[in-house]
């Protein structure tokens, strides 16, 4: 398993290309099962968890291909399922990324039936989909729970219906929305998530023929077509890379300039790096974020819903706190178990205690390098991130966590001066 070796304490000083958001990618390459038509997608980031998807979808029906656009010179990614093949994702591929359960929903719509492995947890929580269940009944579909599997099925098609989630959840919202686009009749979806990523899909589905309002709001109202036809959609850019370059920059007393991504993205992070003393600034195609000459104060801070503080910036700004001026209150309430970086930091020297969902952060001077063990993906680059401030050398292993969510990470922080270099693993 490869690690990723890097010696702290030099500021980071340049530019960061944005890449297309992981979050929005994966239910967009779901969209391509609700159409016989072609979607072609651009600024689609090369990563591990969407080659998994792939790697699903194709297992369904879906060919992909990769060509270059003869005008703008980038890269396209193209998927069509002329035809569905098949109707099950299994568990050896839904077990490696959770996500995969998205495919749920398409599947229902387009074929009348899904088996779905149960994705189980994950290293952040249990992660149930009863949500997911409940929209898709709420929409006729008939649910069976069978052998570790989610057995749906829809034989005369889904029919509009009114949902309301208890709780706001991303992936049972983005299931709901492509599931109600095919349905016979009218969906509302109400306290529905509001993440950037749901508009980026419901904007997808709206060029490709859905009838979608409330875009953007937590109530969309969706009136059933028969057919939908296909696009070319450019991925949103991804405001998790972003605001996780911003803390690299904050916590290394540097500046970087961050480009092809949107500072609205981010407001509630840019909130945040604001009150501790970071200068930020909107620029035409994206930010500059500044820590060259003021001091980290440490802020507090509590991961809600869109719009507010996002859980995906957690584990990285709690990384920026340990060397802030001052204590910093994290608490963390969308996931039960997303404190998994807290000992790996205290290993570097950081004061951090954990009180249920909340953890009180105080700042020291220096952390010291350490090797550190990665679990899951924003934990991993908190760890990074630390490393990057800490005196000595980190070696961050089994970054196999980091590769599911962050293209070139290594090579993009090189590029603004870090020391920094992936090990090949054993
Ligand atoms: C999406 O996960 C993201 N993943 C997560 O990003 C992100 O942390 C999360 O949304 C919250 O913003 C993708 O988009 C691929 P949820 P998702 O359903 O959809 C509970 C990353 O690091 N819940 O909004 O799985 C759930 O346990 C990843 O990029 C139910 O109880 O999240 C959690 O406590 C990590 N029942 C809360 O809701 C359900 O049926 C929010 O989960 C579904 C969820």
């Amino acid at each position: 398993m490869d690690s990723i070796r890097i010696r702290g304490g030099r500021p980071l000083n340049g530019t960061i290309a944005i890449g297309g958001a992981k979050n929005a990618a994966l239910p967009l390459m779901a969209v391509s099962l609700l159409t016989e038509d072609p979607i072609e997608f651009t600024n689609m980031p090369t990563l591990a968890d969407l080659a998994t998807m792939g790697s699903l979808l194709g297992e369904l029906g879906v060919e992909l291909t990769r060509t270059v656009d003869d005008t703008s010179n980038e890269p396209v990614v193209r998927l069509q399922a002329r035809k569905i093949t098949a109707t099950e994702a299994p568990y050896d591929l839904v077990r490696k990324m959770r996500a995969s359960v998205v495919v749920m929903g398409p599947l229902l719509a387009r074929a009348g039936k899904a088996r779905v492995s149960m994705p189980g947890g994950c290293a952040i929580g249990t992660r149930p989909v009863d949500l997911h269940l409940k929209a898709l009944e709420a929409l006729g579909a008939e649910i069976e729970l069978k052998e570790g599997y989610i057995q749906a099925t829809a034989p005369n098609g889904l029919s509009g219906g009114h949902i309301l989630f208890p709780k706001v959840s991303v992936g049972a919202t983005e299931n709901a929305l492509m599931a109600a686009t095919l349905a016979h009749g009218d969906t509302v979806i109400a306290n529905a998530a509001r993440e950037p990523e749901i508009t980026d899909l419901a904007n997808c589905l709206t060029e490709m023929g859905a009838k979608i309002t409330g875009i953007g709001t937590d109530t969309l109202r969706i009136t059933g077509v028969d057919q939908l036809s296909g696009t070319r959609h450019r991925v949103l850019p991804d405001r998790i890379e972003t605001g996780t370059y911003a803390a690299a920059a904050a916590i290394t007393g540097g500046e970087l300039t961050l480009t092809n991504t949107r500072a609205e993205l981010i407001e509630s992070v840019i909130d945040l790096l604001e009150r501790a003393g970071v200068e930020v600034t909107e620029t035409k195609d994206g930010l500059k974020v500044n820590r060259a000459n003021c001091e980290l104060r440490g802020v507090d801070s509590m991961t809600e819903p869109y719009p507010g503080f996002p859980t995906d910036m957690q584990a990285q700004i709690m990384a920026m706190m340990t060397v802030a001026t001052g204590a910093a209150m994290i608490t963390e309430t969308i996931f039960e178990n997303r404190f998994m970086h807290v000992p790996e930091l205290c290993r570097m020297g950081a004061d951090i205690n954990v009180h249920g969902a909340s953890a009180i952060v105080r700042g020291v001077k220096k952390l010291s390098g350490a090797p550190v063990m990665a679990t899951d993906l924003r934990a991993s680059v908190s760890l990074v991130l630390a490393g990057l401030a800490a005196e000595g050398e980190t070696q961050v292993n089994r970054v196999y966590h980091l590769d599911r969510g962050y293209e070139r990470l290594e090579e993009k922080l090189a590029a603004c001066g870090a020391d920094i270099a992936r090990v090949a693993g054993v």
